[in-house]
């Protein structure tokens, strides 16, 4: 019989994927691999070929379908021997002053004390080998106690020699970076081809050590700037020595060191670093202050996080002041209607801006801001830049008030401002912006997956009239495709076998690309895996919706209300998924039961800031020891892992919450060890 046939399969299926997610925790997080690479690579391709042969066997949670589509077995996790730790910061010169005190007061009293201020380079940090004279390994920076090997990339940097003169061994730490100009021109073509552009330098170098492909890697231009001599500190006895050393070596660094004999002078080169900011060709975010004699350091030690003999001392947002010349407005997916200042082009943080948000009116009634003002903008930390201030004392009395129109500018329909918040929003659902905008949400590589359905596509899809709802795509015929601007056959024909092939996404995604306002990506997974069905989720009774929904972990009241309105409010909504539902899309989601036990089964975690790691892969190893992940600081989060630049509101939240704060590398520990135990 067809069907005790097809159970094989799936039993195989569900047998590996258990099989390899243990292998992989095994060997990425407690480092003590049980089979061999060879025996990995054997079950990987099973599972491959078996999801090749079955295509109905695919879920999106099988190790073949990671971000990336990285066979993990190929980046290789080293433990170093002397971990890679941070940096303590500071923002102001009072701290400044006291981690200088600090330091006298540690040495042995009358001690002279010479500081080295450089920049902090704002990139991705490496560690880099070199034995025999040869350039022998090299490693991300990872945890800090190990990193992922990453040889074979590092030798496609030509600023780094494969072979140097010195033959002891030289274990050296260095900020990897692009170039801005670089980093545009690798954006342009990022964009060119569809690809979404990178968001800043930091990102970009740090994804691109990670590569797989080092011909690849090798497209990024990639520079490695050294800024630390771990072994082989005998080779001088300072840091700026010893940069010195390296230099006649041919060994790049920044060459933007200076020794300063007191707080005067290191304050001096720090304002000269800063001063500098946009002549540095690569992004900094602050200069270090370090310790200059190795003695002295070494005497000095470090805490369990950052070393004693140094600090960083960030830099602000940078800003710039422009003119103001008009305010437009864009609707989103969900009709918020967002004001957007359009601005005299300026040079900011090394590129070039002519747009900024305006978020809402209430930011524009808060700073007072007029069309023709000359304003700040200020880059919060990523790339879209932001209007913080307006200099009033510029002002000609030409200037005019904006008000946000009463009408969609799109579709002329009334615009309704909820009592709630502060978004206004177009009230027509149908309203060509906010189809246009739902269906590129949809099509997302994170929510549906819709191959070859481009922006501009799907602008001529909306405009012909052709589609008005994600569920009109399934209706899609291959003559309607191919009546579209400049589209050959075989094109077409790719658009309609792409929208077939969505059909199979699980519920995770279907739902995720449907966008459910408060509910992200990982709250989808958890409410798909209660559901299993799209069906089986419309048949529950409003009662039924809400009982169900509160249950789940992490799931607040505006969540809830969020869930019950997509299916019990108003009819549009749910008459969207009932068409879904009609034309066959969606596959039920795997049940919950593959979820691993770990160390972390029963916490739920939040991730956010500037991390080591890609944030997928964060919340992948929560999930992998057992742990749930949330996408806000919400009732019931049980930790927030900040990494840099946390944003206060999470904090906040955080504190409200009762949630427990802690660093990347805290969760790297618990991962392991579990959660320490409360009353230790
Ligand atoms: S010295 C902590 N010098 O900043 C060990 N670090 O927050 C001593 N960085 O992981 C680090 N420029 O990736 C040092 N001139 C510089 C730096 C620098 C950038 C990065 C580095 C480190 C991080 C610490």
């Amino acid at each position: 019989m067809p069907r005790a046939k097809a159970s094989k399969p799936a039993a195989r299926h569900a047998e590996l994927v258990r099989e390899i997610k243990a292998h992989d925790y095994r060997y990425y997080v407690l480092d003590d691999a049980t089979i061999s690479d060879r025996e990995y690579d054997k079950l990987y391709r099973e599972l491959r070929d078996l999801e090749e042969a079955n295509p109905k066997l695919l879920t999106p949670d099988s190790p073949t379908q990671r971000v990336g589509d990285q066979p993990r077995s190929d980046l290789r996790t080293i433990k170093r021997e002397t971990p890679m730790m941070s940096l303590d910061n500071t923002y102001n010169d009072e701290e400044l002053a006291e981690f200088m005190r600090r330091v006298t007061d540690r040495l042995k009293s009358g001690a002279k004390v010479k500081y080295c201020v450089e920049p902090k380079l704002d990139g991705g940090s490496i560690e880099i080998l070199y034995r025999d004279g040869r350039l022998a390994q090299g490693t991300t920076r990872g945890d800090g106690k190990s990193g992922e090997e990453i040889t074979e990339n590092l030798r496609t940097i030509r600023s780094l020699p494969l072979t140097i003169e010195h033959k002891g061994p030289l274990t050296l730490r260095a900020e990897v970076v692009i170039y801005r100009r670089d980093l545009e021109e690798i954006n342009e073509i990022r964009t060119g081809r569809g690809d979404a552009p990178f968001a800043n330098a930091r990102n970009a170098a740090s994804g691109s050590l990670r590569m797989l492909d080092p011909r690849q890697v090798a497209e990024r231009r990639l520079r490695a700037m050294v800024y630390q001599v771990v072994e082989g500190p005998q080779i001088a006895k300072s840091h700026a020595d010893s940069l010195a050393k390296l230099a006649k070596w041919g060994i790049p660094s920044h060459q933007k060191e200076k020794v300063c004999a007191d707080l005067d002078a290191v304050r001096a080169a720090i304002d000269e670093i800063e001063k500098s900011r946009a002549d540095y060709p690569y992004e900094i975010d602050g200069a270090v202050i370090k310790v200059n004699d190795f003695t002295q350091q070494d005497i000095l030690g470090s805490t369990s996080k950052f070393p004693r003999w140094a600090i960083a001392f960030k830099f602000g947002a940078e800003r710039a002041e422009t003119k103001l010349h008009d305010i437009i407005v864009q609707v989103g997916r969900t009709g918020a209607i967002t004001p957007v200042a359009v601005l005299e082009p300026v040079e900011l943080a090394g590129t070039t801006v002519a747009r900024a948000s305006l978020h809402n009116e209430d930011v524009i009634s808060n700073l007072d801001i007029r069309i023709g003002d000359t304003v700040a903008i200020e880059k919060a930390g990523e790339i879209i830049p932001q209007v913080v201030a307006v200099n009033k004392k510029v002002r000609t009395g030409k200037e005019r008030k904006f008000e946000l129109p009463s009408t969609c500018p799109i579709c002329d329909s009334p615009v309704e401002r909820r009592e709630d918040g502060v978004a206004s929003r177009c009230t027509n659902q149908r309203c060509p912006a906010i189809v246009r905008a739902s269906l590129k949400y949809y099509a997302h590589r994170t929510a549906m997956d819709v191959d070859h359905l481009g922006s501009s596509l799907i602008e001529q899809l909306v405009a012909g009239g052709k589609v008005g709802d994600v569920a009109d795509l399934y209706d899609l015929t291959l003559d309607d495709v191919l009546s579209l601007e400049r589209m050959g056959k075989k094109s077409a024909q790719n658009v309609i076998d792409a929208i077939a092939r969505s059909k199979e996404r699980t519920l995770d995604r279907l739902l995720t690309g449907l966008g459910i306002e408060m509910v992200g990506h990982s709250a989808c997974r958890q409410l798909a895996e209660v559901a299993e069905t799209l069906p089986a989720m419309l048949a529950w009774s409003e009662e039924e919706t809400i009982e169900k929904v509160d249950a789940i972990s992490g799931f607040g009241p505006k969540m809830v209300e969020s869930v019950r309105s997509l299916l019990h409010g108003d009819t549009s909504r749910r008459e969207l998924l009932e068409k879904l539902v009609e034309r066959d899309v969606g596959r039920p989601q795997p049940k919950a039961a593959v979820a691993a036990e770990g160390p972390l089964t029963g916490y739920t975690f939040c991730v956010t800031g500037v991390l080591t790691r890609k944030r997928d892969d964060v919340h992948q190893s929560i999930r992998d020891a057992g742990g749930t992940v949330h996408d806000k600081v919400k009732k019931g989060t049980s930790f927030l892992v900040a990494g840099e630049k946390v944003g206060k509101s999470k904090l906040d939240a955080a504190k409200k919450h009762g949630t427990v704060v802690v660093s990347e590398a805290d969760l790297d520990e618990m991962v392991v060890n579990g959660v320490p135990n409360e009353e230790a």
